[in-house]
């Protein structure tokens, strides 16, 4: 039986591609969006691949996502994956002088506002039972891994977890689950230079599992099932299941 129809932007490669084949053998209708068709192995594993969903081109997105989802009625799981990290040389300690003011800027438009023209084009789409899934990052917590490093993207997600936090209330009056999440270190184009990261397979596990406990009610805590959370309208460690402090 079919689990709905699941959304997944940026889906071209790394996290996302893997998340959208995951949920495509899980049941899910999938629907992947790309800038382009990626060079490599083709994705034909999806029922339905909308190009030209450039987060960053406020026109070119809603009309590539309008045209593409026309003879959509509903989504079921929005997952707004799309992300850049663009790091300076010397990134480990990155010193104001060094700052990349472009670079900043273009991840603040990729990673928080790209996220707000996704929604604009698809929010009639998005009806009650529906999820909202936004890739976020441990980085961005104020309270956690406080290295004083990376600022355009820590930034950039803390105004994605801001947005996604704030979108709740609405969405949550409309019976929308919205939650973001940190998908662990994961080894992909983003990350290639880091030790120690996780497998793609391993990290979409954990998004996975974030996925089926989204809802607008409190949830059984995986540590502790004698206590409750909720993840609507908070940010989740898709590694452990625990709710990281913004
Ligand atoms: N990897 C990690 O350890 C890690 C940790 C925490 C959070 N995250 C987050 O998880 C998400 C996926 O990361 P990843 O590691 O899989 O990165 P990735 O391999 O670099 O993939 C990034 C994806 O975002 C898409 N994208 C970039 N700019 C875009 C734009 N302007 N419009 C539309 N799509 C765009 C890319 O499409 P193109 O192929 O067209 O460039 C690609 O599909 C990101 O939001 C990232 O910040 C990753």
């Amino acid at each position: 039986m079919s689990k709905g129809t699941a959304l997944v932007v940026g889906a071209s490669r790394g996290i996302g591609r893997g998340l959208a084949t995951r949920l495509k053998n899980d049941g899910y209708k999938v629907i992947a969006t790309v800038r382009e068709a990626p060079s490599g192995e083709p994705l034909s594993a999806f029922d339905k691949v909308i190009e030209g969903v450039d987060v960053t081109d406020t026109q070119a997105c809603r009309d590539a996502l309008r045209a593409g989802l026309a003879d959509v009625d509903q989504i079921d799981l929005l997952v707004y994956n799309a992300g850049i990290a663009v790091l300076v040389d010397n990134f480990a300690t990155e010193p104001v002088a060094d700052v990349d003011i472009d670079g900043v800027a273009r991840q603040m438009d990729v990673n928080a506002i790209g996220a707000l023209r996704v929604l604009q084009a698809v929010d009639d789409k998005l009806k009650r039972g529906a999820k909202v899934l936004f890739l976020s990052t441990i980085l961005a917590s104020l309270q956690t891994d406080f290295k004083g490093t990376m600022h355009g993207y820590r930034a950039s997600k803390a105004a994605l977890n801001m947005l996604g936090k704030n979108i709740s209330f609405e969405y949550g009056k409309r019976g929308i689950a919205v939650t973001l999440a940190h998908p662990g270190l994961v080894k992909t184009d983003m990350t290639n230079y880091m030790d120690g990261a996780i497998s793609v397979d391993d990290s979409v596990s954990g998004l996975v599992r974030v996925i089926e406990r989204m809802s607008l009610s409190e949830v059984a805590s995986s540590d502790d099932p004698s206590t409750t959370k909720s993840y609507h309208g908070a940010l989740v460690d898709a590694t452990t299941g625990d709710l990281i402090p913004w």
